[in-house]
Formats: structure tokens, sequence, C-alpha cells
């Protein structure tokens, strides 16, 4: 039967770089992949409501939007690259609003788990990524695929990209990583032993912690190269398909918590009802 490539385009753009580098990935892909493709910031995602309500019962957020619809995507896609303009030294917001509804991806964690995915950042200045990588790599692991890689590109007209053809050759890298494992597609010279994840934050207690998995350790100069040596902690979200279920039954008991604590949360609360005025959306009145 013949496999699904998804496309996760988080650019507004029509034809715009993030696009046509997904395309030139799939132009890699053997006979027997089709190429399916979202745009993400034409879709109606509305932010979480924090009622938690999709990690019971039937597991699914009760809003009408467009959730459904991108998530049906990727659970039933064979493999995924997502890619991403850079916008203020982040990647585009419609990749985070989509994350923000990620309690609803433990209801199939089974079928999204492991898929084979990659990710592209555009940046239109050399160096002004950002965070984009990261924002990418979180995307990647967050709904739980197997990261095998993430490019940054410097283009900033639509088309920029593939001004020099050796552009081509990323892609064609890309849809390797993605159709074998264990190719080694980004040069990462320090990466965190645990998920692969290369933005670090150091600690005033000498300690560092990796920005993509949470974990901490320490690091030390080896051979001229920075080692680090990140430990796993107690809470783990997504290095293993079992972690990620601890996880989720630790959301879960959040539940029981909140009525056990109700009364004393509400101790606190109630000192905060007069404080301040709210100004409002116009879509709301006056
Ligand atoms: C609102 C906005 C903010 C941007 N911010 C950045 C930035 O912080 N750093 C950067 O290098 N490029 C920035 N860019 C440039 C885009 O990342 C670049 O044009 C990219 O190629 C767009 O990809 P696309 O064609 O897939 O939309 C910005 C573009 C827009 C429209």
């Amino acid at each position: 039967m013949e496999k699904t490539l998804l496309g996760i385009i988080g650019s507004p753009r029509k034809f715009g770089n993030s696009e046509l580098f997904v395309k030139e990935v799939y132009r890699g892909f053997p006979e027997g992949w089709r190429l399916r493709l979202i745009r993400l910031p034409e879709l109606d995602i509305r932010p979480c409501r924090a009622c938690y309500r999709c990690l019971f019962d039937e597991m699914r957020c009760p809003q009408d939007d467009d959730l459904q619809i991108a998530l049906d995507a990727l659970v039933n896609s064979d493999a995924y690259v997502v890619a991403a303009p850079t916008y203020f030294l982040g990647a585009n917001s419609s990749l985070k609003r989509f994350l923000d509804r990620g309690l609803s991806f433990y209801g199939h964690l089974e079928r999204m788990w492991g898929k084979p995915a990659v990710g592209v950042g555009m940046a239109g200045i050399e160096g002004l990524e950002g965070q984009t990588k990261l924002d990418l790599d979180r995307f990647i692991k967050l709904t739980f695929g197997d990261l095998r890689g993430t490019v940054i590109l410097y283009a900033a007209l639509p088309g920029e990209v593939f001004v020099d053809d050796e552009r081509k050759n990323t892609a064609r890298v890309l849809a390797d990583a993605l159709l074998k494992k264990g190719i080694e597609t980004n040069g990462i010279h320090v990466a965190c032993p645990l998920c692969g994840g290369d933005t670090f934050r150091f600690l005033s207690d000498g300690k560092v912690r990796c920005m993509l998995c949470s974990n901490s350790g320490s690091y030390s100069l080896k051979d001229g190269g920075l080692r680090m040596e990140i430990l796993a902690g107690k809470h783990q979200m997504f290095n293993d398909m079992d972690s990620a279920k601890a996880h989720l039954e630790w959301l879960r008991s959040m539940k029981d918590r909140f009525f056990e604590r109700r009364r004393d949360l509400k101790k606190i609360t109630v000192h905060y009802t007069r404080i301040g005025t709210w100004i409002r959306s116009k879509s709301e009145g006056v």
C-alpha cells in the first residue's frame, strides 16, 4: 500500500521557501510514497482551555476547530517533515499553537510514536534564526516523532532557498534520513546524549540543562571539545514510550490531586479576586 509523507508547513506564504523545500524533500522519495501537505497558519487551531478533558474518556478535545484535521493527518502519516520560517527569532507561532493542544496527542500516543521526522527552519538573515531549530526539534519530540535531524537554511525572498543548487542536496540528505535510520544530517558537534538536542542553558550552579528534553548534567572540555554528561531526571516526557505513558498518568493524577487540595487552593486564590480591571477582546463587547 502507498505510504504517506506528511509535509507540515508553518508558513503562510504560498510557494514560499518552506513549501518548496518540503516538495524537494519529497522528490527524493521512491515510488510508493505520496505527499500530503498541511499549512498550519491557515487552520483554525484555538488556544488550549486547560480543561484536561482530552486526558479522560474518549481522549478528545471538546473544542470544535481544525485541531483534529491536523492530528488525523499526523496519525495517518508514515513520516513527516516540518518546515517553518523564522519570525522574530523563533519558528512561526502556528507550530506552537498546535503544540499547545498537545495534551490531546496522548489519545493517539501508540499510533503517533516513532514516525521518522525531520525539521527545516528558514531564516532571512544569516545568524538571526534565534530559537527556530529548538522550536522545530521540540515540535517533533512533542509529537512523538523519531527526530532524524533539523537544518536551518538562510533565504529571504520566496524561492530564494533554491538559488543555490547545493540546497537540493540538503533536501536529498533529509529524504535519506527519513527513509533510512541513523543518518547524521546536521553536523552537530555537541549534543545531549539523551535526546540529541543541541540547545543548552548554563545554570548558576555549574550545571547545564538541555533545552529540548529538560534534563541536566555537567559539562567538561575534552580533546579540545565540549562534552556533555546529561542524566535523566525523575520526570521524563518523551525520551521513550514508557516515559511518555508515565507522563500521561502523572497528568491524569492531577485531577485527583486538584479535588484533594481544592479547599486549600481556594484559600490562596480568594485573595486575588478583586484586583485590577481586565481589558477585554473587542469580540466580547464592553
Ligand atoms: C514577520 C516576519 C518576521 C521575520 N523574522 C525573522 C527573524 O527574526 N530572523 C530572520 O532571519 N528572518 C526573519 N524573517 C524572514 C523569514 O524567515 C524568511 O523570509 C523566510 O524565508 C520565510 O520563509 P517562507 O518563505 O517559507 O515563508 C521574518 C519574516 C517575517 C514575515
